[in-house]
Parts: C-alpha cells; sequence; structure tokens
C-alpha cells in the first residue's frame, strides 16, 4: 500500500470527449474510497510550472461535469517540460524545465499525479516517472490508435459524431447527384474513417493503411454510374499518404481538397468537399464513453492506492488491467489492411481505392 495523501490530475494532449468524466471518476474515488486531496493541474504539465494556477478539485468541483466534452482543467498538445520553449532576449530557446516541475509538485503537496493523455503525454509522463514522480496514466485519443488499449474513450463518440455528419451529407449527395469528399481526423490511422464510413454507408474509403489511385476511386464511382447510383460519398482519413499523381496537384492542408480537385477532373462529375474538422473532438461522450472513461479512472485512483506507478490503465478483452507505461508508448494500433473489418468492408462493395 501506498502512503498518499493528496493526488494530482492532469489532462495533455488534443481534448476528447470523456476526459471529464475521468477526472469525475478518479475524484471521486479518491475523496470516497481514500479520503484524498485531489488537485486539478491546469493545461497538462505546463500547469506544475505555475503551480498557483492549481486548485483542489472537490466533490462540488466535478458535480455536474459528466455530459460535458472538452476538460474542465483545460489542456494543451505543445507543453513538454523536457523541451519548455520560451523567448530570452528576443529569441526562442529551448530549456528542460523538468526539475522544476517536479519540484513544483512536491511544493503542491502532490504525492502522485495521474496523467489523462495520448502516446506525447503519456511519453512525457514516463520521463517525469524516471526522474521519480509517482504517476499512473489514463490512454486517450479520439484517433484510437494505442497498441497497448482496445478502445480509447472518445472514439466511440466521435464515430458517432461523424456517421451522423455522413448521414446528413448522403441526403445531398443523392438529391444533387455528387460527388461529396467527407474529411474526417486520423492522423496515422484510419479507425474513424472506416469504422463511421461502414456505420455511414460511405462507398469509399481512403485511409493511411491502403496505397491507393485516383484510377480505382474514379473506377468505383463510373461502376455506381453504371448502376444508377449518381452519387457517391468518399470517407477520407486526414492522415492518407497521396500517391505520386496526386502529390503534384496537392495544395496542403485539407488533403480532403486535393481528392476532391483530382475526383472532379477525372470523374466528370460535380464535387464537394465536406471537412469535419474540430466537431468529431466536441460534444458530450456517449454512454460508452462515459463507462470507459468511468472504469479508467477508477482504476488509475486504485493502482495509486496499490503502489503501482508508472503503469497505464488499459481495456484488454472487455477488462481493465495495467499496463507498463514504457512499454505502451510509440506503438501504434494500425488497421490491417487484411483484418476482418477491412473484408467486411470490401464484401458489401465498398472501396478502398487499392
Ligand atoms: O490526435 C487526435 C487528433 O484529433 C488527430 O486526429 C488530429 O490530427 C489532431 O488531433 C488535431 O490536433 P489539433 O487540435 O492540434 O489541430
Amino acid at each position: 500500500m501506498s502512503n498518499i495523501r493528496c493526488i494530482g490530475i492532469a489532462t495533455g494532449g488534443g481534448d476528447a470527449p470523456g476526459l471529464n468524466a475521468v477526472i469525475r471518476a478518479a475524484t471521486k474515488a479518491a475523496i470516497l474510497k481514500y479520503n484524498w486531496k485531489v488537485i486539478g493541474i491546469p493545461d497538462g504539465f505546463d500547469g506544475l510550472i505555475w503551480p498557483e494556477k492549481s486548485f483542489e478539485l472537490t466533490l462540488k468541483e466535478v458535480s455536474g461535469i459528466l455530459p460535458r466534452g472538452g476538460t474542465i482543467l483545460g489542456t494543451t498538445n505543445r507543453g513538454n517540460p523536457f523541451q519548455y520553449k520560451t523567448e530570452e532576449n528576443g529569441q526562442e530557446v529551448t530549456r528542460d524545465i523538468s526539475d522544476q516541475v517536479i519540484a513544483n509538485a512536491h511544493k503542491l503537496g502532490i504525492d502522485a499525479i495521474i496523467t489523462i493523455g495520448g502516446d506525447g503525454s503519456q511519453k512525457i509522463g514516463h520521463e517525469l516517472f524516471q526522474k521519480g514522480l509517482k504517476l499512473v496514466g489514463v490512454p486517450k485519443t479520439i484517433d484510437n490508435d494505442l497498441s497497448a488499449t482496445e478502445v480509447t474513450f472518445g472514439f466511440d463518440t466521435a464515430l458517432h459524431t461523424v456517421t451522423d455528419a455522413i448521414d446528413k451529407i448522403h441526403t445531398t449527395a443523392a438529391s444533387h447527384h455528387r460527388v461529396i469528399v467527407v474529411e474526417v481526423m486520423g492522423r496515422d490511422c484510419g479507425w474513424i474513417a472506416l469504422e463511421a464510413g461502414i456505420a455511414g454507408g460511405a462507398h469509399v474509403i481512403l485511409i493511411p493503411e491502403i496505397p491507393f489511385t485516383l484510377k480505382s476511386i474514379c473506377d468505383c464511382i463510373a461502376a455506381r454510374e453504371r448502376a444508377g447510383k449518381h452519387f457517391t460519398i468518399v470517407v477520407v482519413a486526414e492522415g492518407i499518404k497521396l500517391p505520386s499523381e496526386l502529390k503534384q496537384m496537392a495544395r496542403g492542408w485539407p488533403v480532403g481538397n486535393t481528392i476532391g480537385d483530382a475526383i472532379g477532373l477525372f470523374a466528370n462529375k460535380e464535387v464537394r468537399v465536406s471537412v469535419l474538422g474540430h466537431i468529431q473532438r466536441g460534444g458530450s461522450p456517449s454512454p460508452y464513453d462515459r463507462v470507459l472513461a468511468t472504469r479508467f479512472g477508477v482504476a488509475a485512483v486504485e493502482l495509486i492506492a496499490e503502489g503501482n506507478f508508472g503503469k497505464m490503465v488499459a481495456l484488454r478483452a472487455g477488462a481493465i488491467v495495467a499496463v507498463d507505461v514504457a512499454r505502451a508508448i510509440g506503438h501504434l494500433k494500425s488497421v490491417d489492411p487484411e483484418g476482418e473489418l477491412v473484408r467486411t468492408a470490401k464484401a458489401i462493395g465498398i472501396g478502398f481505392g487499392d
């Protein structure tokens, strides 16, 4: 058993629906089960640069936050105390302020920290752990691409948002006989595009894991035309790798525009592009995400109570387990191009441009 009296909670990286549910669950379990004091650290590890900004998380403070998107603690996807960027004499300099961050945690009376974040935040957390800070991690990303856990909270809510958007886009595409390209998030992996594409009845899905050609996409559109279907929905993950034929016409971000331009030129169809962007990270978490986030939050508190630091909670075979953060970081969970989900999609005629 660990000798804990006070814990800190920080959220780092991009926000995801369910962060507040983790904060609430961890705070409640810490107070109700263990009688610990809980301190909210604002804006990820940046909050420990200015400890005076930290505040106590009481039961009252976390009341009513379960259905709220975002994070009441604030977050950043730029803060790294090992490479802290600051301006000195008009010049940008990078400094390692990790010792200061650890000292400030101790100054606040924090015995252990729960860091809720994606791969980048867990990596920073692990480096702080190696320097002596007691930490446990809770994985987070709407992209669902962390290999250590079967699911991350936020993904299910994002799927609902994207599926709803595709449903709505369907009616316009069908009414106007258009091709509509829907760009979704997924910086490295195509989980959102694949699952929301299947759920929303997309006709073509482009993901980073499957190389594609413009010809193959246009062949799908032409085949649909011949079958009397004069509209096509193309779902594109933002992280796709453009084939060389399209690189010359690329007009930068968002990549969906390049796909839309290319289809417009070669498929002789009217094309529109819809980039869903950050609406995918917002909104109230789905019931699934609320439950998973609550399980993760309580499990993180239990790890601290057991003195089991340097671990991250994860979902495996439906159960909550603890994995070594050191082993969890840096491993992406990619879509298997030969896997059951892709084969299912192909079996119902969805094209991947391959
Ligand atoms: O990692 C989650 C994610 O939503 C990615 O899919 C996306 O590329 C990125 O965050 C966007 O981050 P930002 O908020 O900095 O634009």
